[in-house]
């Protein structure tokens, strides 16, 4: 098993750059595959996840090369995929696995969709049962809601659906699967989620409308191959932007990342914590607001988060709660119940694993209550096979007294290949004493 060990460390300075965003890498590669015509995809993301969504496109027999980190997708068209010829398996990926379903419910072939063992936990019924709604024929294990899931490929009516719970990987099946539905399918959420799928589905000629969180969508949509240049990701750059605003004197420039309003509540609540962070740069790539992101070190203090801002910071509590713990005074966050079928349950891995290095925090069924400002001691701590997790403890482990080992880290791949590399170009040499 691979760990990671880092000691307290000096002010972090210098220029970064962060992953391509692995949301829009995932719909890059499925979208691109489902147009008429050639797509190219500028600075996708390699990462374990996405190239588990390339290989699931590669098996449905779509032509997808790289050459030097442009990915050429020879599309198809809609019905242009093949019948895949063994199980599709996602590995880790809750976006490829939804994403997928909701692509495959109506093709014309029968299709069976798995992952590894944290994905076959993980709740499908939120995508299956507005699919079967659709007239969908999909069953899985404990009546469809956990993985492996069969698809028997069905011609699939248009849907009018009042989501309960705000989910942009439930969304983006539903209008995958209602770009093929006969009439308009119209979705509502009770809260807006990342609108990744809506504005590359439009950019690539999908007849789509958004208004609030409300979205339709045309059925027998004509996509055409689009050129994509991918930004980079918000929620691998939160690792470094927590990280230079708790180490004292750090000053850091991330260059091109994404600021998709749908996806920068991480700024929005570090901003109200007192952090110093900036956007240089702003301009629009692929229809996708970009920025350079500058972040001096500040001191934070505790405040309330939730409501509607939480889905807008979800895949980034983990690391919040590290810049939470270093704040001063008390740091609540509630309503994010949806953290609890992640790649882990964040809120009780986060608990468990934030105790072992000294600090005060309290679980709530829907939330964090954490007691800020005590100092962290350095520990061996886990991070239980989920890629946030570790990354998260890798900071906190910056700031901790000593020496903080996290074990279980190659799941850090899933997403942000090279994490290690990064850190190492930020910290003085004696922030990182053993690789993992
Ligand atoms: C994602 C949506 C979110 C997020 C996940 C990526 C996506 O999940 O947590 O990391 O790319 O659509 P939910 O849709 O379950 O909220």
């Amino acid at each position: 098993m691979q760990s990671l060990t880092v000691k307290k460390s000096g002010a972090l300075k210098g220029e970064i750059a962060v992953p391509s965003d692995k949301s829009i890498t995932h719909r890059a590669m499925i979208i691109g595959s489902v147009a008429n015509g050639t797509s190219e995809v500028k600075g996708y993301l390699p990462s374990e996840d996405c190239l588990n969504t390339l290989k699931a496109m590669r098996c449905m027999g779509v032509d997808i090369t790289d050459k030097g980190g442009l990915l050429t997708i020879k599309g198809g068209g809609l019905y242009g995929l093949k019948e895949p010829g063994d199980v599709i398996d996602v590995g880790n990926s809750g976006t490829s696995i939804r994403l997928l379903m909701g692509l495959l419910a109506p093709q014309r072939f029968f299709s069976v969709i798995t992952g590894d063992p944290s994905i076959r936990r993980r709740p499908m019924m939120r995508v299956v049962g507005p699919l079967r709604i659709m007239g969908a024929q999909i069953n899985g294990r404990n009546g469809g809601d956990f993985a492996p899931i069969s698809i028997s490929g069905r011609r699939l009516s248009r849907i009018n659906y009042a989501m309960p719970v705000a989910s942009a990987q439930v969304k983006s099946a539903l209008l995958l699967a209602g770009l093929y539905a006969d009439g308009k399918g119209q979705i509502t959420e009770p809260i807006r989620s990342r609108d990744h799928t809506e504005r590359m589905l439009s950019f690539f000629g999908a007849k789509i409308d958004v208004s609030g969180s409300f979205v339709s969508i045309e059925g027998h949509g004509v996509l055409s191959g689009q050129k994509v240049e991918v930004p980079g990701d918000i929620s691998s750059a939160a690792f470094f932007i927590v990280a230079a605003t708790i180490i004292d004197g750090s000053e850091i420039l991330i260059k091109s990342v994404g600021i998709n309003p749908t996806r920068n509540g991480l700024l929005d609540i570090l901003r109200e914590m007192g952090a110093d962070v900036r956007l240089e740069n702003e301009r629009l790539i692929s229809g996708e607001p970009v920025s350079d992101i500058y972040v001096r070190s500040s001191r934070l203090k505790g405040i309330e988060i939730k409501g509607d801002i939480i889905p807008r910071v979800i895949d980034e509590i983990p690391i919040l709660s590290v810049a939470a713990a270093m704040a001063d005074g008390e740091t609540v966050i509630r309503d994010a119940g949806e953290l609890r079928v992640k790649e882990t349950d964040r809120i009780s891995t986060m608990v468990t694993e934030l105790r072992r290095i000294g600090v005060s925090l309290e679980e709530m069924s829907d939330g964090l209550r954490i007691a800020g400002g005590r100092p962290m001691f350095g520990a061996t701590c886990s991070s239980h096979g989920d890629h946030r997790v570790a990354m998260s403890l890798a900071i906190a482990g910056l700031a901790a007294g000593g020496e903080t080992t996290v074990e279980d880290t190659e799941c850090i791949n899933t997403s942000f290949p090279g994490f290690k590399e990064t850190l190492r170009s930020l910290v003085d040499t004696h922030g990182l004493t053993r690789g993992y």
